[in-house]
């Protein structure tokens, strides 16, 4: 090979180095955007169960606040609060916390509040509790979740926020309790929380998209 088809050798590969090169910039700006609102509308749509009943005007995702721990809230990673407004009104606040003892590890819980702190839904989020026991804490697996619509911190008193078998007014599952307790403490300690502390939830700045 001489000098001359060295060159030419080496300026047609650099060509198609840099075409490639150009062609994934342009590939990943078309679909950069699209991939954002892809993963907002199914963020949006894994938050909306949480808000049975409630009407609002603002996107569910929009008005995101994270707290690092110690934040006061059940677990010890970062507790997440999704405001949702209506006429730019408070209504709800959606809260994604963490119960530190399941049977299986945390379990990670979406709950839904109404300002007035009535519960507007429970979603289990995250979870390795055993099949067939413990994962009945999922809506898709039986109604056990349910049975928090519609209440909150008075109805019952704070003594009757435990499952049956430890005095309170919650069922346990059946030869199941350390998940449903688990659950039901991380529920009651949110509505605790957001009992002190609505004011400045709905007061505080909004944590920016990549803090
Ligand atoms: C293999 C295995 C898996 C279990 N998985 C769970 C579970 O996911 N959640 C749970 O609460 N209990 C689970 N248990 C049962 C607990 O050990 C415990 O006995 C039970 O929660 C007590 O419930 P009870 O008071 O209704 O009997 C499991 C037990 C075994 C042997």
């Amino acid at each position: 090979m001489n000098d001359r088809t060295v060159v030419r050798t080496g300026v047609t590969l650099a060509v198609i180095a840099a075409l490639c090169t150009a062609l994934v910039a342009a590939t990943y700006q078309l679909t950069r955007d699209r991939i954002a609102a892809n993963e907002k509308a199914l963020l949006e749509q894994s938050l909306q169960p949480a808000l049975a009943g409630v009407f609002f005007d603002s996107g569910v995702s929009e008005s995101r606040l994270v707290l690092a721990p110690p934040h006061g809230l059940p677990g010890n990673d970062a507790a997440v609060i999704y405001r949702v407004f209506a006429n730019e009104q408070p209504v709800a606040a959606l809260f994604a916390v963490t119960a530190r003892d399941g049977f299986s590890g945390p379990i990670r819980i979406l709950l839904g509040l109404s300002f007035d702190g009535r519960i507007t839904g429970v979603r289990i989020l995250q979870h390795r509790e055993t099949p067939g026991l413990g994962d009945k804490i999922e809506s898709t697996r039986s109604g056990w979740v349910f049975q928090f619509d519609d209440r909150s911190m008075g109805d019952p008193l704070v003594t009757g926020w435990a499952i049956r078998s430890d005095g309170g007014e919650f069922d346990q599952l059946t030869g199941a309790s350390v998940t449903p307790r688990a659950v039901v403490k991380a529920i009651r300690d949110t509505l605790i929380y957001f009992d002190d502390h609505r004011d400045e939830i709905f007061l505080a700045a909004a944590t920016k998209e990549d803090e």
